[in-house]
Parts: C-alpha cells; structure tokens; sequence
C-alpha cells in the first residue's frame, strides 16, 4: 500500500480487565493515522482467537479510522495447558524471567520485516517492558487501567506521603489530596495490615516501580469526572485522562468487529431486545472475581424473588457453571431470567432494556456503567473495587451499596431483593441516581467526542510519538 506510518506496539498484561482497555486505546490510536500493534502472549492469544472470528493473523492489517490495527504475540515460555499457569504467584516469575527476551526478539522482528517500532505502551502490571524498550532507545508510556483515584491512593502509600492504616492502628481514616475521607474500609483492600493477598499488594506497588521512564502516563478516565484528584497528583506525576475509551465516537463500528474477549461470549441481545426499556437487571463480577457457593446461593434466590427480568453473567470454574448455582434454579427462572458463560458487555450496557447493573466494580465495568448512563448496584470484593464502589455510591452518585463495604459477611436474598427494589421502584434515591448517571453519560460522551478533553488529551499524545518518530532515523512502517 506504501502508506508511511508511524508504528506503535501495545503490549498487554495477560488478563481480561488489562486487554479490553488496552485493544480499546488501540483502536483509538489507530483511528488516529497510526499503525498499531496490539500484543500480550501467545497463550491468551490462543484463548482470544477461539473466542473471536477477527484476532487475525500476524501479517493482516485491519483498517480503523485513517490507521490500521494488527496482532502480533510473544511466547512466556509456558505450553497453553502448563499445570502452573493458574498460579499467580508462579507465573509471574515465568513472564519476568521471559516476557522480557521474548518482547525484544518480537520488537527486532518489527524492523527487520520493515515496521520499526516508534513507541511501545504497557500497562504497568509489567514492568519489565519499559526496560526493554528504554534498552532498546524507544520511547514508551503506560495506560493505567484503574481509577485516578485509586492511582493516588497507591502513589501516596508507597511514597508514604499519608498515614494509612497499620497493625496497631488498623482503623484510622485517610486524607488524601483531592479526595473525600477514605475510611479504612473504602481503601483499596491490598493496602490493609493483614490482606491475604500479599503478592498481589507486591505486584500492585511495583506498577509505579518504572514509571519514571514512560513518556506518557495514561488513565482510562476523564478529567470531569475525577479533576480534582488529577490536579493533585500532577505535580508528582503527569498523568493524562483519555477515556472512558469504552465510548470511542470515530471508532465504534470498527470497535463492534474487533474485540479482545477471552471466552466466547453468548449472544442475548435478542433476548433483551424482547424486553421493555429499563426493565432487566444485568449482573456480572467481570473476569476474577468468584463468589462463594452460600453467596452464589443467596443472589440467585435475591434475584428470583426480585421478580423482574434478568441477565446474570456465572463464569465456569473448574466444574461446570451450572453446579454453581443452586439446584433447580435455571428451571425456576424460566421466562424471568437468563444466565450466560459470558456476554458482549458493552453491548449489554449499551441495550434499552438495561435497568441497572450488580458489579463487582472493577474499573472497567465501572466506567463501561458510567458512560452508558445504566445505575449501579454496587458489591465490590477486594483490591480497587472496594475504592471504586465507595465513589460510585458517595461521589459519582451513580449506585447503591449491596453489602457491608469491606465486602466479607454474607449477602443475603433479601438485601438483594430489598436493594433492587430500591434501585427499580422509581423512588425519589433511585430517581436522583438516574439523574446522575445521565448527567455522567453526557459528560463521557463529550470528552471522547471531537474536541473534547479526552480526546485533546490523545491527540496530543499522538502528536508528540509522530514527533519523536520523526527524529528517529530510519525507516517507518511501510504498510
Ligand atoms: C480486574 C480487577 O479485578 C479489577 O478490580 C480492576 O479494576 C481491573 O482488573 P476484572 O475483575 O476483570 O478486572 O473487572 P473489570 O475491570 O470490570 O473488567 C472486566 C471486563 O470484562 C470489562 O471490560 C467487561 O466489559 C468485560 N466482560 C465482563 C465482558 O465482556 N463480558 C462479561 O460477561 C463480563
């Protein structure tokens, strides 16, 4: 075609909630006039291929916008089926020890085949590939893909620029710039004395190990929705808002046909479609999140006794899904209630017939919520969705709280009925809920649309990579 396009390689930290935001900044860039190339390794490669007709092969370019999108995958070292691959704890020693070696070699790959690498952007789950990058004298950025908020709260901890919690003061209240009181139980639970999830406190606060050598620190979030927290934290350091890239105005036909989902999902919008507006309640905990077998118990009750419509997303374990849930239960929701493997999201949220949402609040449902203008029933679990529900309950305004907030003692049928209820009955909370999320939804909108702050934001990111590309010697890509 012989075009000349900057090229740029996006390398993503093999889970659900770390692909989706990063394909989206792809897609974005893309429509930008760059030529993209979204990578993480081949095993999840492997589970996106099986779930999705269009994650192509190596040497296929997929037009968006005025750019194009490609795939490309690196090995960690491990066969698809490697018994540890479900140990966190072990796999992260494996990606460590090859992801960086593994990178290089794919990065070298680029230019010998005529696609030099002009920037490479990670999210900082991996470290690593900023050092390789840096080694290799190629600029790079991360995309955060939690809240600003939560980004803050952690920066501080590790710089111990506030006091947190401890052992002997387990329940003193954070103050922290830009930001509402934060009780100990609204804080990101990897920061408590005692979590049960040291490796993963570890994993966390190493994120902000190599920031210092990203060019750009991006935030999947908008600068009207949390201004006051960037503000405070970009003395220390510059991060830019550039979502929710779920809402991507330029790129939402394109965005339909490429998607990054790692298990197949079930088509139900039909089934929504035979639903009025407003009317299902739509309940899933993302990609990680596993509730115990006595909650699972008390939801699917809570949500049959609710009486109204619903789609609830039970990921398959080891067993099968269906054991999860109680016995008899698909049999008692006959013509009340769907329940699905897994489900296209953001086509979901998208739906008229969406009421409200029960998440587990991960960022990137949160923010999926947000800019569709859909309630939120909120039941965090641990880490950042304990931080994300006390905002959407007491600063967005966009939800109720289901539950104690630290999460932990049962949820029983009757708070889910109750809170549903709530959420549905058209009282004067669930009114001014509504309200809110709509006012979010403009604001979302508007920030992506042309012109607005999100999408200046990326423009200039943009700008600045074409500029350095152009002081690079050597060849672009030729596509
Ligand atoms: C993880 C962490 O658990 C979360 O706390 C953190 O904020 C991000 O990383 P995850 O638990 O998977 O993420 O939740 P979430 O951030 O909500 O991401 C899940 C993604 O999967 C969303 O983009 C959602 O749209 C998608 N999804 C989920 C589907 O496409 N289909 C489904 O059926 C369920």
């Amino acid at each position: 075609m012989g075009s000349d396009l900057v090229h740029v390689l996006l390398v993503s930290f093999p889970a659900q909630g770390h692909i989706n935001p990063l394909l989206r900044l792809a897609k974005r860039l893309a429509s930008k006039g760059l030529l993209v190339t979204f990578s993480t390794t081949e095993a999840i490669a492997h589970m996106m291929q099986k779930a999705n007709n269009n994650i192509t092969a190596t040497n296929t370019l997929t037009p968006i916008g005025k750019g194009y999108l490609r795939f490309d995958f690196f090995s960690d070292g491990w066969d698809v089926d490697h018994p540890q691959r479900n140990d966190l704890d072990a796999y992260m020693v494996q990606l460590n020890s090859v992801g960086p070696t593994s990178l290089a070699d794919l990065i070298e790959r680029q230019a010998s085949e005529g696609r030099r690498v002009s920037c490479v952007i990670n999210n900082p789950f991996s470290p690593w590939v900023l050092d390789v990058a840096t080694d290799m004298g190629i600029p790079c950025g991360v995309l955060w893909v939690q809240s600003c908020a939560v980004f803050s709260t952690y920066y501080h901890y590790l710089h111990n620029l506030a006091k947190f919690p401890t052992s002997s003061e387990p329940h003193i209240s954070v103050q922290l710039p830009g930001m509402p009181l934060l009780k100990a139980d609204d804080l990101p639970s990897f920061l408590l004395p005692g979590t049960p999830y040291g490796c993963l406190t570890e994993l966390i606060l190493g994120q902000f190990k190599n920031l210092s050598k990203a060019s750009w620190v991006m935030v999947d979030s908008f600068d009207e929705l949390e201004n006051s927290i960037l503000e405070s934290i970009s003395p220390l350091v510059p991060i830019t808002p550039i979502g929710p890239l779920f809402k991507s105005i330029d790129t939402e036909s394109d965005s339909t046909s490429v998607r990054g989902d790692m298990w197949k999902a079930v088509d139900c919008l039909e089934w929504l479609d035979s639903h009025s507006p407003a009317s299902v309640i739509y309940i899933s905990f993302g990609s990680v999140v596993v509730l115990g077998g006595d909650q699972m118990e008390e939801m699917a009750w809570g949500l049959r006794n609710s009486k109204r419509p619903f789609l609830w997303v039970v990921r398959p374990t080891e067993n099968s899904a269906d054991t999860r849930l109680p016995k008899g239960f698909l049999e008692e929701i006959e013509g009340q209630g769907k329940v699905v493997q897994w489900c296209p999201q953001d086509r979901v949220l998208s739906h008229p017939s969406i009421a409200c949402f029960v998440t587990h609040c991960g960022w990137n449902s949160t923010m999926e919520s947000l800019s569709c203008g859909i309630p939120i029933i909120a039941f965090p679990q641990w880490g950042d969705q304990i931080t994300n529900a006390k905002f959407i309950s007491d600063v967005y305004g966009v939800g109720l709280r289901l539950g104690h907030p630290k999460g932990g003692p049962l949820v029983t049928r009757g708070e889910v009925e109750r809170c549903v209820a709530e959420m549905t009955d058209g009282g004067p909370k669930a009114e001014e809920i509504k309200k809110n999320s709509m006012k979010w939804k403009e604001a979302a909108v508007k920030a992506v649309s042309i012109g607005g702050s999100s999408d200046k934001n990326i423009q200039a990111i943009v700008d600045d990579v074409r500029g350095r590309a152009e002081n690079q010697n050597g060849p672009k890509a030729d596509v």
